[in-house]
């Protein structure tokens, strides 16, 4: 459970990214810190896939990469501690969880309480989960989105602090409502992100107030 009365600190803040797949949305998080619309630094980008393109991306923004492979841990949260340790030492102030698909255990969620932050491409409480554009054509709804939500054990049920809303139009495909979702993530976490280093994210039990 969030603790009551969370205020996300003014500051120029410190970024660790995690992703395992192609990191269109660590990229748009840079982008925006490059032009000067985040007051932030990425400090490290994080990867359970060695192979996951956006670390390669991260590379060539010369940005501070690590891999860890989970085959080598006996357990979840033997993992999540290194993980742990790795995120401390750098003095981490937020951890922006993009296309992250490996589930953080409760330890590592305690640990960062408020700190943590994902995207997740459906209008959370609906569809939780994996294949979430296929679940939200399978049902039939009109309407799909995209969600940036504070990350806790329960997952994806983390406090929401932006959402966006995109219609489903009759011959959607799996693809193209996945693309017309991505290009609001792409809009949407950036700005949470900047809000959160603004000072403007206020959290009280499950609701987030943006304070302008
Ligand atoms: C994004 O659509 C993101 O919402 C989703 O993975 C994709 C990553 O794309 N995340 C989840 O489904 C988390 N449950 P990206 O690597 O291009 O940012």
């Amino acid at each position: 459970m969030m603790e009551e009365g969370f205020q996300s600190p003014k500051k120029r803040g410190k970024i660790a990214v995690f992703l395992s797949g192609r990191g269109s949305n660590f990229m748009t998080i840079h982008d925006a810190i490059q032009e000067g619309k985040i007051n932030a630094e990425i400090s490290l980008v994080f990867s359970n896939k060695e192979e996951a393109p956006g670390l390669n991306i991260a590379r060539e923004r010369n940005l501070e990469t690590l891999f860890l492979n989970p085959k080598l841990y006996s357990s979840r949260e033997e993992y999540d501690k290194d993980i742990t340790r790795e995120v401390k030492k750098r003095d981490v102030d937020l951890i922006c969880l993009a296309g992250y698909m490996k589930i953080l255990t409760p330890y590592f969620c305690d640990n960062f309480k408020h700190c943590i932050m994902n995207i997740h491409p459906a209008l959370l409480p609906s569809f939780p989960g994996l294949h979430v554009q296929k679940k939200a054509l399978d049902w039939g709804v009109k309407y799909s989105g995209a969600t940036v939500h504070f990350v806790t054990a329960d997952v994806d049920m983390g406090p929401i602090i932006i959402q966006a809303v995109v219609p489903i139009f009759q011959d959607d495909t799996e693809d193209t409502l996945s693309e017309r979702i991505l290009k609001e993530e792409h809009k949407i976490y950036p700005e949470a992100v900047r809000l959160f280093f603004e000072g403007k994210v206020e959290v009280r039990g499950k609701r987030v107030y943006i304070r302008e």
